[in-house]
């Protein structure tokens, strides 16, 4: 499923360490821990540099995304984040940055155009999932969303003068299509062959533009099944048949929204990495945000983040038996329940978030 970023496995890696808000540094932590594993296991030397995003940003120097923290990241061979969001913004009309935006900063700053986002079950978890075990059993996709484009960077977007009237504005260029939709192609020839084109085409004229560009570029891939699917649509079938999907590919909204729902579905959204690949250096996070509530207690699920460190050193080292290691402690800490609330089983003492994390760098 990795596509290697580069072919030979490089020993000495740089790695920024942006913990983010919330449960961030919690679980980054976990995952470093993970990370100092392998390195133990398979040689590595490794560097981290921590720098700030977010509203930890904000409080430290007004910027979500300051220029020391870009400089980390560009100077760095991956980086590894954890989540963005804090309340103190949410209901905050007067709040003039947010943290939000340097999310947005750092992934159009470093070309982060493609977040590929693996949603797969795990056996001992299908009862936790609201679907019925054999709708669920076995499903096994990945959704591309295209990460710097549309409604979230389209411009203008604001407010008419007198605030009763706002706006948003979708734009993409028939290059920022061709790229994400080439890496929908690639996964799929690489996978079981099967690309869904999810837009709303029958609305929107940016839609109709991907639509379009698709079509294109199915006769470079006669190995590839294509179908085109209307998001509102996709949004159902996700739930009624998620075995339908191999890989699916979708503008940056739209896979914002169907990557949450899809991630319920395999029980936890405490789960599922993510990596985001471009131009720059690549960047793993989970795909959850920041859980404020949760936030300082211990009680956060690791495990989203340590495996997007497994999806690092498969996407960005080419090693794919270090990304074998700690999915197999991963999926050890399960079978165990050494587990967090939000997955363990009735009866069964949840875990902390330390002790899963101890748990997998042990058995790493
Ligand atoms: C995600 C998040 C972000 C997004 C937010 C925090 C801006 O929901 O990574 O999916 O919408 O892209
Ligand atoms: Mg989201």
């Amino acid at each position: 499923m990795a596509r290697p970023q580069k072919e030979r496995i490089m020993k000495d890696i740089k790695i920024a360490v942006l913990p983010g808000d919330g449960i961030g540094p919690e679980i980054v932590a976990q995952a470093v821990k993970a990370v100092d594993a392998v390195a133990a296991k398979f040689g590595y030397n490794i560097t981290y540099t921590h720098a700030l995003v977010g509203a930890a940003a904000i409080d430290a120097t007004g910027n979500p995304y300051p220029d020391e923290t870009h400089q980390a990241c560009m100077d760095a061979d991956a980086v590894l984040f954890g989540a963005i969001g804090d309340p103190r913004f949410d209901n905050n009309p007067e709040a003039k940055v947010r943290p939000e935006q340097g999310l947005l900063a750092m992934r159009k700053k470093l070309g982060l155009y493609a977040n590929l986002r693996p949603v797969n079950t795990f056996d001992s978890l299908l009862h936790r999932s609201p679907l019925r075990y054999d709708l669920v059993e076995g499903a096994d996709f990945i959704c591309v969303r295209e990460l710097t484009g549309g409604l979230y960077f389209g411009r203008p977007q604001g407010r008419s003068e007198d605030g009763n009237t706002a706006y948003d504005t979708c734009v993409y260029s028939r290059e920022e299509i061709e790229r994400i939709c080439r890496l929908g192609f690639e996964y799929a020839g690489k996978r079981r062959g099967k690309l869904t084109v999810v837009d709303k085409a029958n609305v929107l004229a940016t839609s109709r533009l991907w639509r379009e560009t698709a079509k294109a570029m199915e006769k470079d891939y006669p190995n590839v099944e294509v179908e085109y699917m209307f998001v509102d649509n996709a949004a159902m079938k996700i739930i009624q048949q998620p075995k339908h999907f191999d890989v699916m590919v979708t503008e940056n909204m739209f896979g914002d929204i169907l990557t949450d729902e899809a991630s319920v579905i395999t029980g936890s959204l405490g789960l599922l990495p993510s990596a985001s690949i471009g131009t720059g250096t690549s960047l793993f996070e989970p795909i959850h945000g920041s859980y404020p509530q949760a936030a300082g207690k211990n009680i956060a699920n690791p495990i989203a983040t340590i495996l997007s460190a497994a999806m690092m050193f498969e996407y960005a080292f080419a090693d794919m038996e270090a990304g074998a290691a700690i999915r197999k402690a991963v999926n050890l800490s399960i079978e165990q329940n050494v587990v967090t609330e939000d997955i363990a089983p009735e009866g069964v003492k949840p875990s902390t978030t330390t002790e899963v994390g101890d748990f997998i760098a042990k058995n790493i």
